[in-house]
């Protein structure tokens, strides 16, 4: 049995949302979130500068497999993954990949379903990710943000900033991402 860690089972935010860790064995309920998106502003970066862009994007819902293979990298042993669920339906979830460089740890796979999106469910996943990086000991946190004006506005509302220094392996993967770090304290 997995434990819950830093993760109450329940919100007083939005009562009808529970959040608990998954174990990716379950990464199949993925396919339960609706990622469908109209993006009409996106960012560009450079360095520690962004520039807001008008775009006309269509955010598909996902194909599977072919996004767990995608992910796979991501989903290994070391990972630490957390849901929202309705009832029994995954409405978001993020992962926590640690050491991605000294003392950082890699903030990924944020995704909440587009009906469920502006109530507070990505910054609670993101809270309870921010308390078991700090309990891991990480000081600092990377993230390769979409560029959608939504997103990037997400991260920075929760701290991070542009950075002028990416990690050379997820600036390789992602190269039209924005590329954010953040520190934490201890708690
Ligand atoms: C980015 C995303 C995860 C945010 O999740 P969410 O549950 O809608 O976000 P929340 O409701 O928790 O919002 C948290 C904060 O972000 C801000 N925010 C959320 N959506 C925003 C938007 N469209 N524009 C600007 N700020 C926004 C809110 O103001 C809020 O701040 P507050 O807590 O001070 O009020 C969600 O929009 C999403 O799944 N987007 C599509 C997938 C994606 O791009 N994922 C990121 C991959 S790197």
């Amino acid at each position: 049995m997995m434990p819950l860690g830093y993760l109450a089972p329940t919100t007083h935010r939005d009562p009808m949302i529970t959040y608990r860790r998954m174990h990716r064995s379950e990464q199949a309920r993925f396919a339960q979130v609706d990622r469908s998106e109209r993006i009409t502003q996106a960012y560009r970066q450079h360095g520690r500068e962004l520039e807001l862009v008008a775009v006309d994007w269509l955010a598909e819902p996902w194909s599977f497999p072919a996004i767990l293979r995608e992910w796979a990298p991501f989903l290994q042993d070391d990972c630490a993954l957390w849901g929202a669920f309705d009832g029994d339906v995954l409405i978001g979830f993020c992962g926590y990949r640690p050491n991605v460089a000294p003392g950082t740890g890699q903030f990924a796979l944020l995704h909440v379903s587009n009906p469920y999106r502006g109530r507070g469910i990505g910054r609670r996943l993101a809270e309870a990710l921010f308390a078991y990086a700090r309990a891991q000991e990480a000081t600092a946190l990377y993230v390769t943000a979409t560029p959608t004006r939504s997103t990037v506005e997400f991260y920075l509302g929760l701290g991070f900033e542009p950075t002028d220094d990416p990690l050379p392996a997820l600036l390789e993967l992602e190269p039209e991402d924005i590329h954010m770090r953040m520190t934490i304290r201890a708690d």
